[in-house]
Formats: structure tokens, C-alpha cells, sequence
């Protein structure tokens, strides 16, 4: 089994907010993401695919397909968007948690052949998610 990782990049607003806080509360768990005027976060997105190595062309995708799906499925709908207002989480913050699930349930089934192993979402330099599907 060989894991093959291909690099995205997209910018996104988003805000951290629960209606059910008071600001001060929102503000002590959140922070700066909590600013009601929206923010903007510079997000690294890795999609690690597995799988064995085809006999005849040695991979197990090829990663310039798989970029061109990441972008149509993914960073398109994402990039310069505002996460909150322009996709459909359900309800849930837009956290990069959250965004990791949504990112990886809506690409598995775009995969072409071997299988989605990782979705690691990096929001700040200091912080990144990975997300294995459960
Ligand atoms: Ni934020």
C-alpha cells in the first residue's frame, strides 16, 4: 500500500460565533475568529489518496487528474468564499474540523482509483486537522 499526498491552497472567510453565547463568551472561546465582521484564513489543503501502484504506469492516481478534481469539487466552491453564508455545513461552525468532514464527504466518492486516506486542513501556521473518515 503506497499514500500519495497532493497539494491545494485556497482563502476563505469565515466567523466563529454561537447565537446561543453572550459576545463575551463567544469571545473567550474563539477569539479573534469570533470578530463579527468576518475574517480571512490562507488554508493549505493536503488530500492523501492510498492504494497500489498500477503495473503499467507505476501510480496509483494521477495526481494531475486528482488536482484538477480538488479543484472542481473543492477549492472552487471554497476559494474567496465565505464559509458560513456560501456552503451548506449543516449548521456547524465552520472550524477547520468541520471543513476537514465536509471536504473529505464530498470528494471520496470523486476519487478516481485507490481510496481517500486523509483530508489535513492547515488554517494558521501553528494549526492543522487531519481528518482519516472517522
Ligand atoms: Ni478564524
Amino acid at each position: 500500500m503506497v499514500y500519495i499526498t497532493r497539494k491545494e491552497h485556497f482563502n476563505a472567510a469565515h466567523k466563529l460565533y454561537c447565537t446561543q453565547w453572550t459576545e463575551g463568551e463567544n469571545d473567550q472561546v474563539f477569539g479573534k475568529c469570533a470578530n463579527p465582521n468576518w475574517h480571512g484564513h490562507n488554508y493549505d489543503l493536503w488530500v492523501t489518496v492510498k492504494g497500489n501502484p498500477d503495473p503499467e504506469s507505476g501510480f496509483i492516481l494521477n495526481t494531475q487528474v486528482l488536482s484538477k478534481i480538488i479543484k472542481e469539487v473543492i477549492t472552487e466552491k471554497l476559494d474567496h468564499r465565505n464559509l458560513n453564508l456560501d456552503i451548506d455545513l449543516g449548521g456547524l461552525q465552520p472550524s477547520s474540523e468541520n471543513l476537514a468532514i465536509w471536504i473529505w464527504n464530498t470528494l471520496k466518492s470523486h476519487i478516481p482509483t485507490g481510496e481517500l486516506h486523509c483530508i489535513k486542513l492547515q488554517e494558521t501556521e501553528n494549526i492543522y486537522v487531519e481528518y482519516y473518515g472517522e
